[in-house]
């Protein structure tokens, strides 16, 4: 247990940033967004497999919804739709590092962990069919299938055991990606078999890594005829704000094998953050604080502040509060061994009185982080002069951001832009053949603050 949370009444951070997890405790957390769960139950009850997209900006909570959504799918907990087997345990992430291989591989593999803590969890015994493949992927030398072919869907194959032809696979170092897609197909297969299940619902997180428009669309192709065919897979990508018209435009035939028009997560309301907080603080407090530790117009300015971010706003509480308690210790320092312990009880209790801080401690507080954040990215003025050219919620394009220079000026400009990115003072998006840039919560926040 966190011991500062702790003296503050919480088993936890309420002020946390990490996505909700695909369990109960997530799901009491989460709040909103009943549209966005009606558009994906609506697309997993329409068809047995297949693609859908499910997008937002940085930090909107496209994680925390896909973490929720598949526990209720799983749980019986959705109102509707068939019930699917998801990664609650481990969400596979893209790279574009990876190759198609070793990508696919990685998905089987987060797939049988996943199947393996259900069981676990469950207490159901665990397929044998799934135990050979558990070991085969991790490199447990060679297993064999006996496999029909299914008529009518090339290269995928449907396990029927006792019939059909016998499959031997090759260690997994030199399976081919032909194999690795028969092994989806034979771990599905088995779940509907021998668990409580429909199928498997996967989500492939940070799509948005593909910055390389021509390397994402040659996945997508890809996939398209092998993975996203396999019986009984769902596949949910999960990436940046507008991925959908994006892939569309990329290739008609990626998108046509989509499901839906994709599923676009939007900021949550000052209402619905409000509620989060209030949630967290219930939960985490095990109803002993009646009240968050910073007080609501702290919260509301934040919101207001970051562009409506609910990750920026939870992170600068949580570092309100940290910096109160940094405060504190430091004039404890002072004090005699005896007396420390004592010394912070009692500041705390002054700090957060009732349990919750004065809005103006707070806010000067978040002026001194926020001022610290800033002086350790080291700028330059041309990035300030950059960042000041851009105006919270506005995107604006390299193009556009160097109308009035010499075209040399854009390659910099362009590093410059990426530069912030990394210092997390920018988002940025693809859309169509242009990259749009938008200050970022912090961003945001730092501007508005007066400290950029
Ligand atoms: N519906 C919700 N209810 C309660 N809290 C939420 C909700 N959505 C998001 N949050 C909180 O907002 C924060 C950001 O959420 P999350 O990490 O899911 O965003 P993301 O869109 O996946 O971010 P990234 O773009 O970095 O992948 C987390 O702390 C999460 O707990
Ligand atoms: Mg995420």
């Amino acid at each position: 247990m966190p011991e500062f949370w702790e003296k503050l009444g919480y088993v936890s951070n309420p002020y946390s940033t990490e996505p909700l997890a695909a369990n109960q405790l997530g799901a009491d957390l989460f709040v909103g967004r009943a549209r966005a769960t009606a558009s994906i139950l609506a697309t997993l009850g329409a068809a047995s497999e297949g693609v859908q997209i499910l997008s937002g900006a940085p930090g909107v909570g496209k994680t925390s919804f896909f973490n929720v959504t598949q526990y209720k799918v799983e749980t019986n907990l959705a109102s509707a739709g068939p019930k699917l087997l998801g990664c609650c345990e481990q969400l596979c992430q893209v790279s574009e590092q990876d190759d198609l291989r070793e990508l696919s591989r990685g998905v089987l593999e987060t797939l049988c962990t996943n199947i393996i803590a259900y069981c676990l969890r469950e207490g159901h015994p665990l397929p044998e069919g799934i135990r050979n493949l558990s070991n085969w992927l991790k490199n447990k030398g060679t297993t064999s299938y006996t496999a029909n072919v299914r008529v009518g869907i090339p290269g995928v194959i449907s396990v029927g055991i006792g019939g059909g032809q016998k499959r031997e696979y090759p260690p997994v170092a030199d399976a081919s990606f032909q194999t690795l897609q028969e092994v989806a197909g034979l771990l599905a297969q088995n779940v509907v078999e021998h668990l409580p299940f429909d199928g498997l619902l996967v989500g492939l997180d940070n799509m948005e890594e593909y910055r390389d428009l021509e390397k994402l669309k040659s996945l997508l192709m890809t996939l398209r005829d092998t993975l996203f065919s396999v019986p009984r897979i769902w596949w949910v990508l999960i990436g940046q704000e507008r991925l959908y018209p994006l892939i569309s435009r990329l290739d008609r035939r990626v998108a046509d094998r989509i499901q839906g028009a994709g599923t676009e997560i939007t900021h949550l309301s000052l209402r619905e953050l409000e509620q989060a907080i209030e949630r967290r603080v219930l939960v985490l407090s095990e109803g002993r604080r009646p009240q968050a530790p910073l007080p609501s117009s702290v919260h509301q300015l934040l919101y207001e502040k970051t562009g409506g971010q609910c990750r920026a706003t939870l992170q600068y509480c949580s570092q309100i509060c940290i910096a109160a308690y940094t405060g504190i210790l430091e004039e404890v320092e002072t004090k005699e061994i005896g007396q420390k312990q004592k010394t912070i009880g009692d500041e705390l209790a002054k700090m957060f009185l009732s349990g919750q801080m004065a809005t103006d401690v707070a806010l000067s507080l978040l002026r001194d982080v926020v001022a610290g954040r800033i002086e350790l990215l080291d700028l330059s003025a041309e990035e300030t002069h950059v960042l000041q050219m851009l105006e919270p919620v506005q995107e604006r394009t390299v193009e556009e951001l160097t109308a009035d220079v010499p075209p040399t000026a854009l390659t910099t400009m362009e590093e410059m832009l990426r530069k912030l990115c990394q210092k997390q003072l920018l988002d940025s998006r693809l859309g169509g053949d242009k990259t749009y840039f938008v200050l970022s919560g912090e961003g945001a926040l730092a501007r508005s603050l007066d400290l950029i």
